[in-house]
């Protein structure tokens, strides 16, 4: 029944398209059980929810509220753990909680989580030793360790992953609406780190918080409204099979949704227009973000535009601009006064992650702090001299102490990459480089929305 309204409502149109990225499944009927599956199995988000982000996305391309979007490169069956979850979203918290006081703007929380389990790779295989063995897509389609049994792609991960994000997410709604992120708990976030000017800085913000609340409740004010919040998830749509077996049709409005998370995003590697994850996308009314990189054209944008957002809703569509530190400021400008002339409702991000990766002397896959940082300035400045709003800041990070990213207060070296070098995929922000980015972050957005201040 529904299955027929998806197809009456056309979003198997994608199967005729080229579809970048996705693996050799070596036994299709196998593929085909699971997928049947995943269409029977409950939603993990619903619809309902993924209006509200796009009312609160369109909020924020119109500067009235900013994004942060951030969460591991890749997730981890296995570090799907209580304590690293909790970790995660304590650090999106915290990092909002700095945003929002520093540069007094709401801030729409969306995490890389509860579903970022697919990968798109520059090659189809890794050598190593001599070794040539398939390449790991994500825990969604195989294993990371490098035997030639791992690297199969199977579909009984496809499930796998369902689980996993219905059990992550079952975490976040606990933690968000159950008292955890309690905005008078803001204080006990922060116990039992050490004496960096990052955390020194959070407790000062918590401490001023605590006193506007304090205050406000001796005037009587109503305080529900803090007890909880929202925490969206989000993933890169690559795996078709997957997000087409969890697509559903919302019962209120007829259309069809991909209930695998709130919003998705198509990546820099699959973004062509007559590909597959467009043709796909277009379908779904979720919101939907799309990466560009320094070779992406106003032409580009614009027409993904026209095939992503054609009625131009403002929401639906976010661009998040991934173009490395060295090219923003050249790159970026044309695609934005583009879009903008264009009169096209866009969210702009910026992701200063992808475009800033390279290997250390010693071979670790790493960033540079100062260079992300650089990053971020240069979208700031691209969007004030343009007259057009920055919404927001895409991330990877994880809430542990790992040393993946260099720089920071603390100075982790090359050399110091090797004491906990723990990502599978890309390298990550720790806690603590997450907060130190937060406040630099709210520094530049208080710059460029002035008139903010007077609100106080
Ligand atoms: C990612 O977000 O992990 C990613 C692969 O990004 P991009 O598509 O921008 O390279
Ligand atoms: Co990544």
């Amino acid at each position: 029944m529904t299955e027929a309204a998806l197809t009456a409502a056309g979003v198997d149109s994608y199967l005729s398209k080229e579809a970048k990225q996705q693996p050799q499944w070596p036994d299709a009927a196998a593929l085909r059980r699971t997928t049947d599956r995943l269409t029977q199995v409950p939603p993990l988000v619903f619809a309902g929810e993924a209006d509200r982000l796009r009312e609160q996305l369109a909020a924020a391309s119109r500067g009235e509220a900013f994004v942060l979007q951030g969460g591991d490169c890749a997730e981890i069956f296995a570090e799907a753990t209580a304590d690293r979850i909790r970790n995660k979203i304590k650090t999106i918290l915290q990092m909002a909680v700095i945003l929002t006081y520093g540069a007094s703007t709401p801030v729409v929380k969306i995490g890389r989580m509860a579903g970022q389990y697919a990968k798109p790779r520059s090659a189809d295989t890794e050598t190593i030793g001599g070794v040539t063995l398939p390449v790991y897509r994500g825990d969604i389609v195989n294993s990371s360790a490098f035997t030639p049994e791992s690297r199969i792609p199977n579909p009984e991960r496809l499930l796998d992953a369902y689980h996993v994000s219905a059990s992550t997410l079952n975490l976040i709604r606990a933690f968000t609406q159950g008292g955890f992120a309690d905005l008078r708990r803001v204080h006990q976030w922060n116990k039992g780190f050490s004496a960096n000017p990052a955390y020194a800085k959070y407790e000062q913000f918590a401490k001023e918080i605590d006193r506007a609340v304090r205050f406000m409740a001796a005037a009587g004010g109503d305080f529900d409204a803090l007890k909880t919040v929202e925490l969206f998830s989000s993933h890169e749509a690559l795996l078709l099979d997957y997000e087409r077996a969890l697509t559903r049709i919302d019962s209120r409005s007829g259309l069809p949704y991909d209930c695998s998370a709130h919003f998705l995003w198509i990546g820099e590697r699959t973004r062509q227009l007559d590909g597959a994850h467009v043709e796909f996308l277009s379908k779904v009314h979720n919101p939907l973000a799309v990466k560009l990189g320094p070779t992406a054209t106003s032409g580009d944008a614009i027409a993904l535009a026209e095939r992503l957002n054609p009625d131009n809703i403002a929401g639906r569509l976010t661009f998040v601009a991934r173009m490395g530190a060295g090219k923003v400021r050249d790159a970026l400008p044309s695609i934005v006064e583009g879009v903008r002339d264009a009169g096209l409702a866009v969210t702009w991000l910026t992701d200063p992650m992808h475009g800033n990766t390279y290997t250390s002397e010693s071979g670790y896959k790493t960033r540079n702090f100062d260079t992300i940082l650089d990053e971020v300035t240069g979208f700031f400045e691209v969007h004030e001299a343009l007259g057009t709003v920055p919404g927001g800041l895409h991330v990877e990070l994880t809430g542990d102490d790992v040393t993946e990213v260099i720089g920071g207060t603390e100075k982790i070296d090359d050399e110091g990459l090797a004491r906990r070098y723990e990502t599978k995929v890309d390298p990550r922000l720790n806690h603590q480089q997450s907060l130190e980015m937060a406040f630099l972050v709210a520094d530049l957005l208080k710059k460029h929305r002035p008139e903010r201040e007077e609100i106080f």
